[in-house]
């Protein structure tokens, strides 16, 4: 059947695919190296902004699963308004949107199933007991690319937000792109606006790039995070730009005594690139939920402007686990609350049986070259009385202050560590070391460094 061309008419009542394979291009120009090829139209899909085409989706991708052992399928999203509920995808398998492609978040909750508790935070981050699926849902994959020629995901977050304000949810937002138990994903040059919630949401999962992103949501939408790493090993974000409701980046690992049992940290993350806008909250937070621990974290070369907070240690008793190995450098700030932030009395745990015993470990937290402007406190970094914060190093930082400033600008309690060419000088909990310092940065690539995007060709 190689080369074979079955074209569907448009009175057709059959689904099917076509098979493009050796034949070139779809008629929308993409080829993005899969074996097989469909149109989300061949599945009945209407883009006008109104009709629901979850039927479609599922349709096409219960359709393409079956290639998954026969050189995978792509899905392309022609241009159009593509308006669905949440959606599965399936593995070696790419969803191509052409850069007029428009997918809309359904605003009826009944296009919403409702799906499994998180293991490692027991309950749901907004009802305890429900979940909402993402929009874009995938579990136990191997080989998923969500790619475009930017192309825009658009949650229609508001009512979401609306009945969040409310109290009147009955079960957690959807979040816009969550993959569980997966392995090879790529997520790339797309343009994601107003999720209900978390933008993208890899948990669970191993060697994960997500690259030219840019993510937008109003400064006062609730918890629409950017990207949320949550226990998953070796994974790169680079080249993003993220305005947001809530932290840009949040690196996370589960909540509380859920977390802790299930001990699945984050680790080996890379965050480059990075430009983010968020009034109220972090550039890169790691945590609140931190309790499998999160360990060997790189980041450079970022910028945030009118955001509360460079990176931001979030924590506290229950919260169990670590934040370890963490190295940033090259960090330009304009206009922050904090430069650097550490929070150890975090609140908010899932259920009255968390453990107050179950303390976190802060170890080795390892920041350099930044510049920060019109900063109204240098630094704010409360450990834990009877856990101190240590292994806290500090270099080459240049802070330049509001015409307001507060008068303690570096305000320590419970931490141990030190400090080199800052300004202004730091607190006495982080002395000086004498002569030329650098605080480390790893110099051996991480190997999801070296993996190449699949990318799509297009005309
Ligand atoms: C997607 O898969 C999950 C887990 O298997 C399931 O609970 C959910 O209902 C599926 N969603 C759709 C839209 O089919
Ligand atoms: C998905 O993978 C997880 C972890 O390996 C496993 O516990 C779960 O049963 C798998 N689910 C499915 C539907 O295969
Ligand atoms: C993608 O689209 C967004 C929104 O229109 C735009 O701001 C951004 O610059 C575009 N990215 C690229 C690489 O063209
Ligand atoms: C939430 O649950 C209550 C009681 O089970 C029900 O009356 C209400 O209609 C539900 N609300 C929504 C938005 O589903
Ligand atoms: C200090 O950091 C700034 C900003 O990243 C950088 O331009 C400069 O080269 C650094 N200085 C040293 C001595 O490393
Ligand atoms: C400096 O920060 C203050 C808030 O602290 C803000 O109102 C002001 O616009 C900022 N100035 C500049 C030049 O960005
Ligand atoms: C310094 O931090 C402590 C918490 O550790 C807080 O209670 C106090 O108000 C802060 N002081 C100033 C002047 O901001
Ligand atoms: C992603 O977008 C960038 C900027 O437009 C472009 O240079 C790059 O080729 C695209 N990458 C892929 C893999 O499509």
């Amino acid at each position: 059947m190689l080369g074979l061309v079955l074209i569907l008419t448009e009175t057709s009542t059959a689904y099917g695919a076509r098979d493009f394979n050796k034949v070139g291009h779809t008629p929308c120009g993409a080829k993005c190296g899969r074996k097989h090829s469909a149109v989300l139209t061949d599945f009945g899909g209407v883009g006008d902004g109104k009709t629901s085409n979850t039927k479609a989706f599922k349709a096409a991708i219960d359709h393409l699963s079956q290639f998954a052992s026969d050189g995978g399928a792509e899905l392309i999203v022609p241009p159009g308004k593509w308006l669905t509920g949440s959606f599965n995808l399936t593995s070696h398998f790419t969803l191509f949107l052409h850069k007029d492609a428009v997918i809309l978040g359904s605003q009826d909750e009944s296009e919403w199933p409702l799906v499994a508790l998180l293991p490692s935070y027991g309950k749901g981050r907004d009802a305890p007991n429900a979940r909402f699926s993402s929009l874009i849902y995938g579990t136990n994959l191997t080989d998923v690319v969500i790619t475009g020629n930017n192309g825009t995901i658009d949650g229609q977050g508001a009512p979401w937000w609306t009945k969040f304000r409310a109290g009147q949810l009955n079960a957690t937002r959807p979040y816009m792109i969550e993959i569980l138990h997966s392995d090879q994903i790529q997520i790339f040059n797309l343009t994601l606006i107003n999720s209900p919630s978390w933008f993208v949401h890899p948990i669970y999962s191993s060697n994960i790039i997500v690259k030219g992103l840019t993510i937008v949501a109003p400064v006062t939408s609730p918890n629409t995070d950017g990207i949320d790493p949550d226990s998953c090993t070796n994974m790169l974000i680079e080249d993003c730009f993220i305005v947001s409701g809530d932290d840009c980046v949040a690196v996370k690992s589960g909540w509380g005594q859920y977390g802790i049992k299930l001990g699945k940290p984050t680790k080996q993350l890379v965050i480059r690139r990075l430009t983010c806008i968020s009034p109220d909250s972090a550039t890169i937070a790691l945590g609140s939920e931190m309790s499998g621990g999160i360990q060997d974290v790189r980041i450079e070369d970022i910028t945030a402007l009118s955001t509360q907070s460079g990176i931001r240690i979030k924590t506290g008793r229950g919260r169990g686990g670590y934040v370890k190995d963490i190295f940033a450098r090259r960090m330009t700030l304009k206009t922050m609350k904090y430069a650097f932030w550490m929070t150890g009395n975090y609140g908010s745990h899932p259920d009255p049986g968390f453990d107050p015993k179950a303390l976190p470990v802060i170890d080795r937290i390892n920041y350099r070259d930044v510049v920060a402007e019109n900063v109204t406190y240098s630094a704010r970094l409360d450990g834990i009385a009877g856990d101190t914060f240590k292994g806290i190093c500090i270099s080459n930082a240049t802070i330049t202050l509001t015409e307001t400033p507060k008068k303690l600008q570096w305000n320590c309690t419970n931490v141990e560590g030190v400090t080199s060419n800052v300004t202004p000088k730091a607190c006495d909990l982080l002395p000086e070391k004498q002569g030329k310092f650098d605080c480390p940065f790893p110099k051996a690539r991480l190997p999801i460094e070296s993996v190449p995007l699949k990318a799509c060709s297009f005309n």
